[in-house]
Formats: structure tokens, sequence, C-alpha cells
């Protein structure tokens, strides 16, 4: 060290070494983020499925290397905690390295793709929980960062609203992709709301009912778009959501609760209105995807996640945890059999560890 170089402060911790898992859409968006705009953490190792794709992100950023494997980067040194952002089949067992090796984890949402696989990632927390007093997993519902769903939930829970009753979501979508079928449609576009409503309600979900309108004309090979879910709560609250995932328009996401004392919207997201002075039009637009509309609540998710690691508080504090991904996983499984079933089908739920 040169004798002009302070030397490092041992009050001040160190940047946060992420390894990230998954450099696809939002595996890259992520190492972005975290690159650019999160204080306090670098992205040191990242790997994928194809190397070549890892070595393309890489690139662009400054120490940071690829490694083979998963496995490789969760034990990896110069790896302090993992941004998992591969497809989900993967999560349950890159989770649960995760907690094996004893590092925090930030699993982008479905924590794993049946109830079964999810319960296994909450039991091996619960006994390094048990061991060490630290959780370690925090799930990616980023909507639980956004800043209007937080305002709704606050004022839900102060009384505001009086006696919830209902609550209508709408789950609007441009485009999807080839093979996107009506159970992805409940597991992957929907899970975001079933997060949402314990998040809103702080209950959980009981029963799930699925109804398929008349078809929407882009609707594509084995999928009902638009589709209709109900939700039941414990307390009797029935949720709305409805699920249009080839409007051909945008991404919207919209929240209506309706209760004794009030009804409150939020999601309109009406940004700049421009009044066309020629066809007397007026208007603005729509986001193509879930990345602008949500920007800010993925950096607020991640910033909170470094944060609680340097300050070595509880990660899972704000965030939404494993137990909350293993009730999603539940209800969602219930929603698949509701596709093919008349009236309620319960969500049936195991004790928590
Ligand atoms: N929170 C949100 O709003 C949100 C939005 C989009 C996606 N997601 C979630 O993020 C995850 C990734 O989705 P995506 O849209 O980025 O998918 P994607 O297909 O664009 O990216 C996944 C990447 O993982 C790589 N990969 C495949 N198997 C792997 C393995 N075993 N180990 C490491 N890498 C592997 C693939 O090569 C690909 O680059 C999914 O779980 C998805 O549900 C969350």
């Amino acid at each position: 060290m040169s004798s002009t170089t302070p030397a490092p402060d041992p009050a001040v911790p160190a940047d946060v070494r992420v390894g990230v898992i998954g450099v696809g859409q939002m595996g890259a968006d992520h190492v972005r983020r975290i690159s650019e705009r999160i204080k306090g953490a670098r992205v040191a190792v990242v790997t994928d499925y194809f190397r070549d794709k890892a070595q393309e992100i890489a690139g662009a950023v400054p120490g940071c290397r690829v490694v083979d494997s998963p496995e490789e980067l969760i034990g990896a040194e110069d790896v302090d905690a993992v941004l998992i952002a591969s497809p989900g089949q993967f999560h349950r067992d890159q989770a649960v390295a995760c907690i094996d090796a004893r590092k925090p984890v930030l699993c982008e949402k479905p924590l794993a793709m049946n109830p079964e696989d999810a319960y296994e990632v909450v039991r091996a927390e619960a006994a390094a929980v048990a061991e060490t007093g630290t959780p370690y997993v925090s799930l990616g519902f980023m909507r639980r960062f956004d800043r209007e769903y937080a305002e709704l939930r606050d004022a839900i829970a102060a009384g505001e609203l009086g006696r919830i009753s209902l609550l209508n979501l709408k789950h609007r979508n441009a485009h999807t992709l080839p093979g996107f079928v009506d159970t992805m449609m409940v597991y992957d576009s929907a899970v975001h709301e079933v997060d949402a409503i314990s998040y809103f309600l702080d209950e959980q979900v009981t029963g799930v009912q699925v109804l398929l309108p008349v078809a929407g004309p882009r609707a594509e090979e084995g999928q009902h778009d638009p589709m209709l879910i109900l939700f039941r709560t414990a307390s009797g609250v029935i949720v709305t959501d409805e699920l249009y995932v080839n409007t051909a328009a945008g991404y919207e996401v919209r929240t209506e609760a309706v209760g004794s004392a009030g009804i409150a919207t939020i999601g309109l997201e009406h940004g700049r209105v421009t009044t066309h002075l020629e066809g007397g039009r007026w208007g603005g637009s729509i986001p193509a995807d879930f990345r602008p509309r949500f920007i800010d609540a993925y950096d607020a998710e991640v910033q909170a996640w470094i944060a609680a690691i340097r300050e070595g508080a509880n990660v899972a504090e704000r965030s939404a945890t494993a137990w909350d991904g293993y009730l999603a996983a539940a209800v969602c499984q219930a929603g698949e059999q509701a596709l093919s079933t008349e009236g309620f089908v319960p969500v049936s739920t195991q004790p928590r560890p």
C-alpha cells in the first residue's frame, strides 16, 4: 500500500460481494442494478448455463469473474451473498445450497415449483436459524417494495378503508412467449397477486376458483386468456384477479381495495398526459413490460437486502420470506387444480416449522 492510500476504516463495512446465478432477463437487470445504483455492493462472480452469456455480462463489470456452476459460485470465498435469477425449477436446490453455505440469498420468485419443494427450503432454513439465529432467504416479491403498495397496505392496516370486503386486481401483459400455458398464468403471473393478497390483508388465502371467459383474439395454444381467478381469504374477503397476458398493449398492474369506509385504487400510472391538438384526443403511454413499472421497487428491494447484510440485520425483515414463498406455492397448487375443477378448491398447508 502506498503511503498516500488511506487505510480502510474498520467501522465502515466493505462492499458486499454478490454472486449472481443466471444472467438472463432478470439476472442481467440485477447485475446492472447492483453495479450502477446499489450502494455498498458489487457483483463479484456470475454464472449461467450459457457461459458465453455470463462472460458477456461479467465483461461489463470491473473485477467480476465467471465460474462454471452455481455450486462453485455459492462456495466461492469471494462471494458473501447470492442472488438467484435462474429459472424456477432450480431455485430449491440453489437456495438450499446457499443456506447450507450459511450465505444470505435473494431468490427471485418462485421459491420452488411446488409446495413440497418450497417446504424443503423452509425446513432447511429453520434448521439453520436454530443453529445460528439468522434467517438466510429473502424472496423476490418486489411489489412489497413499491411505494403505492406500501401506502395501500398502511391505509388498510390503519382502518382508513374500514372493513375490507373485496380486492379487485388486474395483471396485464403485452405478450407472452410460446409455452406460457394456463398453469404458467397461475404459477408465474398470478403468484405475484397471491403474495400481494397476504401483504395487503395480513391473512391467508384459503380457497381458489378459476373462471374461463370467452378467449381473447391473441390467446396462445393451451392458454385461456383472459382468465379470472377468485381467491377467498380466511376472514371471508373475496379477491378477483383478472389476468390478461396478451393484450398487445403493455404492462398494467392495478389494485382496487373495496371497504366499508372507502375504496382505494393504485396502479393507475397516468404519468405524462398529452392533449393532441389535432383529432381531439388526449392520452399517455403504457410501459412495455414490468421493468420500468417496478424499477424503483426492484432497486429498493435489493438495497434493503444489501443494507441488512452490511448491518448484520435480519435479511428477511422487510422482504417476503421463504415461508411466504411456501404459502404462495400452496395457493398456486390449489389454483392449478382449480383450472379443471368447478367451485373453490381449498388451499392446504403444513405447519410452520
Ligand atoms: N420479480 C419479478 O418481477 C420477475 C420478473 C421476471 C422474472 N422473474 C423470475 O426470475 C427468474 C429468471 O427469469 P428470467 O425472465 O430472467 O429468465 P431467463 O430465461 O431470461 O433467464 C434465466 C437464465 O438462467 C440461465 N440458467 C438456466 N439454468 C440455469 C442453472 N441451472 N444455473 C444457472 N443459470 C441457469 C439461463 O441460461 C438464462 O440465462 C425466474 O424465476 C422468474 O420467475 C421475476
